[in-house]
């Protein structure tokens, strides 16, 4: 069970998280998701949780004891919590940190929207993390993006576990290979021979091969990822 929190102003937002896989984990006890709105930490009688930067300039950044007090509110479970900064000025987000992060009992997401943090929320996380680096209008699609990342690797979630070990990104950084389904042709188009022959060992080789092949050509950047086989060099030459 792993048991994730978010701080949000908008927690109506977090809709995709109660559909499809993720509402049947919530439902079979995998995990749970607790939404937060931290403007009902806001002291003030209008419940302000932003203000203007001092020294000046444009925006209002996010005003820091709405946030830490809803943080401080929050049920001390365990020691494996990880507290998580949604940012464009993280580090960016990827499926190794989705692998570490599924390993955690609690993770709780800060998000912020349309404007910056006071510094010294950064203090409460133990990281700050960017889905891309691109600005949005806010943490929230952030969030539920790595949340849909890290809740598919929890044993479980999915049907089958080693649909989750074998995709893009997983298997030693490569590509995932090209797969069929039936029919065997359609409107001349032929699934490849190799995977009509029912030989595993030939099936293994060109489902390598052609990993390789797509990531070469499609991610060069991955290429300083890759743990080679022995294996693999004869491939490689070929
Ligand atoms: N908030 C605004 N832009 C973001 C990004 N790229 N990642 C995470 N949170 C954000």
């Amino acid at each position: 069970m792993i048991k994730i929190t978010v701080l949000s102003l908008f927690p109506e937002m977090f809709v995709p998280l109660h559909e499809s896989i993720l509402k049947r984990a919530q439902e079979a006890g995998l995990m749970e998701i607790n939404l937060v709105n931290f403007r009902d930490y806001a002291a003030s009688k209008h419940k302000n949780v932003d203000d203007v930067p001092y020294g000046g300039g444009a925006g209002m950044l996010l005003k820091p004891e709405p946030i830490f007090a809803a943080i401080r509110d929050l049920p001390q479970t365990c020691n494996q919590r990880r507290l998580i900064l949604m940012s464009p000025q993280g580090q960016v987000f990827h499926q190794e940190k989705a692998k570490q992060w599924s390993a955690h009992k609690e993770l709780v997401f800060i998000c912020g929207h349309y404007e910056g943090f006071d510094e010294r929320v950064r203090e409460l996380a133990d990281e700050e993390v960017s889905l891309g680096d691109y600005v949005l209008t806010g943490g929230e699609l952030a969030a539920m993006v790595m949340i849909d990342a890290v809740a598919r690797l929890i044993p479980g979630v999915l049907g089958e576990v080693v649909s989750a070990e074998e995709d893009s990104h997983s298997i030693g950084g490569l590509l995932e290979y090209p797969q069929y389904t039936r029919p065997a042709e359609f409107e001349g188009r032929k699934v490849p021979e190799v995977l009509l022959s029912g030989h595993h060992a030939q099936i293994k080789r060109w489902r390598r091969k052609e990993s390789l092949r797509r990531t070469f050509l499609r991610r060069p950047d991955l290429i300083s990822e890759i743990t080679f086989g022995a294996e693999d060099y004869p491939i490689l030459e070929e």
